[in-house]
């Protein structure tokens, strides 16, 4: 079966490319390079010794999206085809909401147009907001606090207001916690442009010696060592993820939200020390005053994923740091 991937160059659609190529399935890339690399597209026609389906162009164009859908015959699509940086989200708000909303309005109507009702899309912990209590399970209130995480919540209510209208819709929401790491082959990772806003890419970068240390941001948060916990997860667990939310709706035909995380909380310390045991290279760090709009801790009750997909991760921060580091010691300027 043809499933369009939107976003598909990007960090998260690169490797759930290779999933979903792993599955059976014939992925076919929508992407307008606006925040990825073509070079991506040979490393995953080396990786799966097949020609790589990729259609150049944006959502935003319904009109060209039904007709890609059209084309090629889609059975089904997974949108993860979006802006992400919650800094640049409260700059520049109108961005945010065209591309991430509206982005997802166009090609919702294109997708109905063509007659594609099957829908998984890609969400963030960020709904939460600041949550009362972790692990956090789906049941949870959800807020926001920058126009990002809004535009998120946004297109989530819009889903569940298209799915009552029309019933036959399938669609997947999955709320992913922090992926980190890269594909095994090293040939694949994340490539951020500029100054990392994360902190996996931020320390790999570090180890490697293109910065000279690593800020914590706050040491007094209400954690065991008091720098901040999330739930990072490998993104090649999150990428089967999809394939698992994608079976579900394709078989059992119930549309669905659910939680994508470890269930496991790591503090930044503790990953600064995972990746300095995985890449035998000292990382630097500096204390630094908690950043605006940061949470303490974040991490997923991911048991409704299990019990609903039969999916749950399995690969372990040590692996985590390990892949994240021979992508970035391969390729130390990333696809350039
Ligand atoms: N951190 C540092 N130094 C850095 C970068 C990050 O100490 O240079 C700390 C942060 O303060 C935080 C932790 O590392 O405690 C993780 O920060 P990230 O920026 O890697 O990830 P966030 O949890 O802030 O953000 C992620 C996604 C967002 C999403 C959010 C909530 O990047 O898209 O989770 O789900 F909105």
């Amino acid at each position: 079966m043809n499933i369009l991937l939107t976003g598909g160059a990007g960090y998260i659609g690169s490797h759930t490319y290779l999933a979903l190529a792993e599955a059976g399935y014939t992925p076919v890339i929508v992407d307008n390079f606006s925040n990825s690399h073509r070079g991506v597209l040979q490393r995953l026609q080396a990786i799966t010794e097949r020609p790589v389906l990729c259609e150049e162009g944006d959502v935003l164009d319904t009109a060209w999206v039904e007709g890609v859908l059209r084309k090629r015959r889609i059975g089904g699509v997974v949108h993860l085809a979006g802006d992400k940086a919650v800094g640049e989200s409260v700059a520049k708000p109108l961005k945010y909401y065209r591309n991430n909303i509206g982005g997802a309005v166009s090609l919702l109507e294109a997708m109905q147009a063509a007659g594609c009702e099957v829908m998984v899309f890609s969400s963030s912990a960020t709904v939460y907001g600041d949550p009362a209590s972790v692990p956090i399970a789906e049941h949870f209130p959800r807020s926001h606090t920058n126009p990002y995480g809004h535009t998120k919540l946004v297109i989530e209510d819009m889903l569940a207001a298209l799915n009552t209208a029309q019933p036959s819709w399938k669609i997947a929401v999955l709320r992913y916690f922090n992926p980190v790491g890269a594909h095994a082959s090293g040939l694949i990772g994340e490539d951020p442009s500029g100054i990392p806003n994360n902190l996996m890419p931020f320390i790999a970068q570090v180890a490697l010696g293109k910065r000279a240390h690593l800020q914590v941001f706050g040491n007094d948060y209400a954690t065991p060592d008091g720098t901040g916990v999330r739930d990072f997860i490998h993104v090649s667990d999150l990428a089967e993820g999809h394939v698992a939310g994608l079976k579900a709706l394709l078989e059992r035909g119930e549309s669905l939200t659910v939680n994508l995380g470890t269930g496991r909380g790591h503090s930044v310390l503790e990953v600064v020390k995972a990746f300095e045991a995985a890449s035998g290279r000292p990382v630097a760090y500096q204390f630094a005053p908690r950043r605006p709009g940061d949470i303490a801790q974040c991490y997923a009750d991911p048991s409704l994923a299990e019990q609903l997909l039969g999916w749950r991760a399995s690969r372990p921060l040590d692996q985590m740091c390990a892949d994240s580091w021979r992508w970035q010691s391969k390729n130390p300027d990333g696809y350039r």
